[in-house]
């Protein structure tokens, strides 16, 4: 059994998740680093510890099968996962709300939600107390406030379960068909489906935690990067490097949380490169947009955004 820590990848292939496989590697401790993606591509890194160990083991976490195969392959070889980290997501719909709607929302769903559900349920049992998950959320999961009274102390309860949570994802998939915001599901402004299923890698953040107090769990936004996610935004948003993104992702995994377990962390605004902290209240917004040389794009935001 190897002393190194087990570091398992997912999303490697690109962005965020190229980057952060880069600076594990740099990393001068011993890992063996899992960079995990559909077309296990082999990103050619080397470690700078010598017995670093790299792999490019192939992962689609919307399929099921992927996820268990991997498991059994890790289980055999290496016993265990010291850190895992949910990276692979996206959006797909434009970042307005004019292509909100039920097939958006699913889409959204499957991956950004189940999908991270799937991976997380797999691996608890192979990860040791002590171990580390880190779920990428977003800055856009703070636009879902749930205004309505009963959705929102249903959604905030918190003894809320996994089960009970995904019980509300399906209830947001019934609410996309139509667009009355009145049962307090976000339907409208910057990528509603997406900063949904974003607050939903909140709260199974919160609730892995509360289940599982031997381990950390916590979610981040990585702030707003110039990685193909990020494309179809205009060029002021793009403020961070993929480099300077994956700051969070490495300290969640990595570095001095605090003991923290269970929370969202973002930096003060969408650009700071800073180490960040935790968002108490990320529902609402409490992290402020920035954008370079303060050129605010006036053709983004529609209705509720902020
Ligand atoms: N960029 C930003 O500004 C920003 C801000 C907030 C949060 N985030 C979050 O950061 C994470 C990474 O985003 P990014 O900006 O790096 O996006 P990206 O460049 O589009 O990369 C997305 C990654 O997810 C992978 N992926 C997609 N579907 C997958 C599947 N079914 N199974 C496994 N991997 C899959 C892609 O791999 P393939 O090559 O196989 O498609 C790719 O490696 C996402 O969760 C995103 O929501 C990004």
């Amino acid at each position: 059994m190897t002393n190194n820590k087990i570091v398992l990848l997912t999303g490697s292939s690109r962005g965020l998740g190229r980057a952060t496989a880069k600076n594990i590697a740099a990393f001068n401790e011993p890992i063996t680093l899992l960079a995990t993606s559909r077309k296990a591509e082999n990103l050619n890194l080397k470690g700078t510890h010598k017995d670093t160990i790299i792999e490019y083991p192939q992962l689609d976490i919307l399929d099921k099968a992927s996820i268990d195969s991997l498991y059994n392959d890790i289980v055999k070889k290496y016993g265990r996962v010291d850190v895992l980290i949910n990276n692979a997501g996206s959006t797909f719909e434009e970042s307005d709300n004019s292509t909100f709607g039920p097939e958006a929302v699913k889409k959204t769903f499957d991956l950004n939600y189940y999908a991270v559900v799937n991976t997380i349920e797999k691996f608890i049992p192979i990860i040791p107390a002590g171990g580390r998950v880190v779920n990428l959320s977003s800055q856009a999961s703070h636009q879902a406030d749930f205004p309505n009274a009963d959705l929102k102390a249903r959604i905030f309860d918190n003894k809320l379960t996994i089960p009970q949570l995904n019980a509300l994802a399906k209830e947001y998939e019934s609410a996309s068909n139509n667009t009355d915001g009145s049962d307090g599901w976000l339907k409208d402004g910057f990528y509603p489906a997406y900063g949904t299923s974003k607050a939903f890698v909140n709260f199974l953040t919160a609730c892995e935690a509360r289940a599982h107090p031997e381990i950390k769990f916590n979610a981040l936004c990585p702030g707003t990067c110039a990685t193909e996610l990020a494309s179809g935004l205009p060029e002021a948003l793009k403020t961070k490097t993929a480099d300077e993104g994956t700051r969070l992702i490495l300290r969640l995994g990595f570095g001095d949380i605090d003991n923290v377990n269970g929370k969202f962390w973002a930096g003060r605004s969408t650009a700071d490169t800073g180490p960040g902290h935790v968002i108490e209240n990320w529902s609402g917004g409490e992290i402020t947009w920035d954008y370079k040389n303060n050129e605010v794009p006036t053709a983004l935001f529609t209705s509720s955004a902020k």
